[in-house]
């Protein structure tokens, strides 16, 4: 059988576990969705959300892209955002990067990948912001690890400065910022930041 037909057979398999063992799984989900967190995750293939927070369908609203980037002008990301504050109501935002991260890796080169340079100009931003704790630094990969992390901070500051987040910070008090980086080697997840609501105000909102 090849992998794609394997999906699909898994997917049945799948479908037919969950009917098992929670006959009301699917009927409790067709109507309506209450995930109390939205995660701005890598689109990275080892890295699946609900996979390595163990959580079900339900319980996460996701939004992924190259390097888990929070860039003003990407109405998609803005759509999702303000979907999940507004009308989820969500109580926690993770921005979740992972150390290994090739897009980081690719900013951190000069090497020209076509249309995706345009994505990766905003990862060497935070590199130049950051410059002088970065090339303290001896080695590659340490240098790699402490960009993919201060990436992550730097991504809760731009959301913390959408008007999404400055507006629900003053009317709802919330929701929680939170930045991590996932562990490929262990499989653990490492808190970098959190921004708890009101933490940034700023003067004009993006
Ligand atoms: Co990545």
């Amino acid at each position: 059988m090849n992998t794609l037909s394997r999906l699909l057979q898994d997917n049945k398999s799948w479908s037919k576990k969950m009917m098992e063992n929670e006959p009301d799984f699917f009927s409790k989900l067709l109507n309506v969705q209450h995930p109390e967190f939205l995660w701005i995750g890598c689109s990275d293939s080892r890295v699946p959300p609900d996979v390595i927070t163990q959580t079900r369908p339900g319980e996460i609203f996701i939004h992924r892209n190259i390097a888990n980037m929070v860039v003003h002008t990407d109405l998609n990301m803005l759509s999702v955002l303000q979907y999940a504050v507004e009308v989820l109501k969500v109580k926690h935002i993770i921005v979740c990067g992972h150390y290994g991260c090739g897009g980081v890796k690719a900013a951190m080169t000069n090497n020209s990948m076509g249309l995706i340079n345009k994505w990766l100009r905003n990862i060497k931003d935070v590199y130049r912001y950051h410059q002088d704790e970065i090339e303290i630094l001896k080695e590659n990969d340490l240098k790699l690890n402490r960009l993919i992390e201060l990436n992550v901070v730097e991504q809760v500051m731009n959301l913390a400065k959408t008007s999404i987040i400055q507006k629900s910070w003053i009317h709802e008090k919330g929701p929680h910022l939170h930045g991590w980086v996932y562990d490929l080697h262990d499989g653990i997840i490492r808190p970098q930041v959190h921004m708890p609501s009101a933490f940034i105000k700023t003067e004009f909102f993006i």
